[in-house]
């Protein structure tokens, strides 16, 4: 019998597997499709790669602010889309290379739960039946598909999902988006960027779902700028060949679309594999577990988008770790209030922690401090015209650091510096006291903090 069963091969499967596996465990991991799972080969990965061609493109094209002549840059999707599927492939490599070395089984194959079997879990796949003392679900999600006529007849087709909106050799002339979230966004800039006339209709009053909303707001307006027309509060009545019908007061107006792409969330995968034949309990379509991935039954683990709740590929690797560190007798938590969330766009927005909004609803005594972007030098000497937001949120009195949000490139690769001071509860003075690289954007994290009165 094996120590442990992991089903789902993405994020949340292999770190957990490769863990688990180094601790001691002899563990199998069964993946139906491709390792690497939604993030590596439709999602996170050729997303980034796809975005940065668009960087890439714009850069080239503004140039000329940098003193740099060049003739004319141009795009070629079908060598964009063939580079991020090398990049898919280097790393799904790297995947399969970690899953050996650690001596972790994989299987590809779809699993299905049968049953308890003595001390543990029977699992059939293909052929194979497997047993394991331990279960861990990892089986991710998938994209939300909402009842709106029209939708599900074209979905694959005019209606795209962010798998074909990642591998379109074809530029569309018109491009509708519905839902302002991040596929939607991330994807609006990147046809924005390739010459497609993109329309972005999201129902509710700000695109970016949780995001800070004077943050929300400004990428709004940068993207607009760029050339994305947004229709907000505006609710998709439906979805024919050629067009989305949209709800606007009292009247029906048509976006003329040559692709739709559906961006509305996404659901867990926790389906289909055969969990109800040992009783585990879920919750609205995801597998219910504790803050150390336990569910119901013991022995049994989840992990990863399919438990629900913030379905980012970061959280899940934490998520799996701590779940990993449960089975080892070692009590740990995933802090979701320290959990950060980037959206890759140009410029992108990186946040951590409370936003406004949610530090009101808390019903918290919080005080704000923003700067500029352009007081970083860095960001100054690489943006020229370009500008962005910096924002600190700390609790009153105790000046304990509750949220960051940063609107300006690079500053995804900064925020993790406040995960890490937020997650300890760090106040404003221990904070300030880091040093920080100088000159770089992330700078404008520690100017901001300084804003915050001895
Ligand atoms: P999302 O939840 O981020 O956004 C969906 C948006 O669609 C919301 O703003 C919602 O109000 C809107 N919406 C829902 N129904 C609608 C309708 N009928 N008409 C108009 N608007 C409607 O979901 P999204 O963008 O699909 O992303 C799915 C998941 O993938 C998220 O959990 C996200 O965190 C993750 N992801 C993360 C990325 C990152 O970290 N950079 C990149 C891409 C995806």
């Amino acid at each position: 019998m094996l120590d442990l069963i992991v089903i789902g091969g993405g994020p949340a499967g292999y770190h957990a597997a490769e863990r688990a596996a180094r601790a001691g465990m002899q563990v199998c991991l069964f993946e139906k499709n491709t390792l690497g799972g939604v993030c590596l080969n439709e999602g996170c990965i050729p997303s980034k790669a796809l975005l940065y061609s668009a960087k890439i493109l714009e850069n080239a094209r503004a140039c000329k602010r940098y003193g740099i002549e060049v003739a004319e840059a141009r795009p070629d999707p079908g060598m964009i889309v063939k580079r991020s599927e090398k990049v898919i492939r280097t790393l799904v490599a790297g995947v399969r290379a970690r899953m050996k070395n650690a001596g972790v089984e994989v299987v590809r194959e779809a699993a299905l739960v049968c049953g308890k079997s003595g001390e543990g879990f029977k699992v059939a796949a293909g052929e194979g039946e497997y047993a394991a003392r331990r279960l861990l679900i990892c089986a991710g999600s998938q994209p939300a598909v909402p009842p709106i006529p029209g939708i599900r007849e074209h979905l694959g087709g005019f209606v795209l999902t962010n798998r074909e909106a990642l591998s379109l050799k074809e530029i569309p002339g018109e491009l509708v988006v519905i839902g302002g979230g991040v596929i939607g966004l991330e994807m609006a800039a990147y046809y924005n960027a390739m010459g497609s006339r993109v329309t972005v209709v999201e129902m509710l009053e700000h695109i970016g779902g949780p995001l800070d909303t004077e943050i929300a707001d400004l990428l709004q307006r940068e993207l607009a700028r760029q050339g994305i027309q947004f229709y907000l509060q505006a609710q998709v009545q439906s979805v024919r060949e050629g067009g989305v019908l949209y709800r606007e007061k009292d009247a029906t107006v048509e976006i003329a679309a040559d692709k739709v792409l559906l961006a509305v969330g996404r659901r867990p995968a926790a389906e289909n594999l055969g969990l109800e034949t040992i009783g585990v309990a879920m919750e609205r379509g995801a597998v219910k577990a504790d803050a150390q991935g336990r569910t119901n039954v013991e022995g049994v683990y989840a992990a990863g988008d399919c438990i629900g709740g913030v379905m980012l590929a970061h959280t899940a690797y934490r998520e799996a770790e701590v779940a990993v560190q449960a089975m080892l007798g070692r009590e740990e938590s995933v802090h979701y209030d320290a959990n950060p969330s980037v959206i890759y766009t140009h410029p992108e927005v990186a946040c951590v922690g409370l936003s406004e909004e949610e530090a009101a609803r808390r019903g918290m005594d919080y005080e704000v401090r923003k700067l500029s972007m352009r007081y970083s030098g860095r960001f100054l000497a690489e943006n020229e015209g370009g500008d962005g937001l910096c924002k600190i949120l700390a609790e009153k009195g105790s000046r304990r650091i509750l949220g960051a949000h940063m609107l300006g490139n690079s500053s995804s690769e900064a925020i993790w510096g406040m995960a890490a001071l937020i997650g300890m509860g760090a106040d404003v003075y221990q904070a300030r006291a880091t040093i920080f690289p100088h000159p770089t954007v992330g700078e404008i994290l520690r100017e901001t903090l300084w804003e915050f009165e001895d």
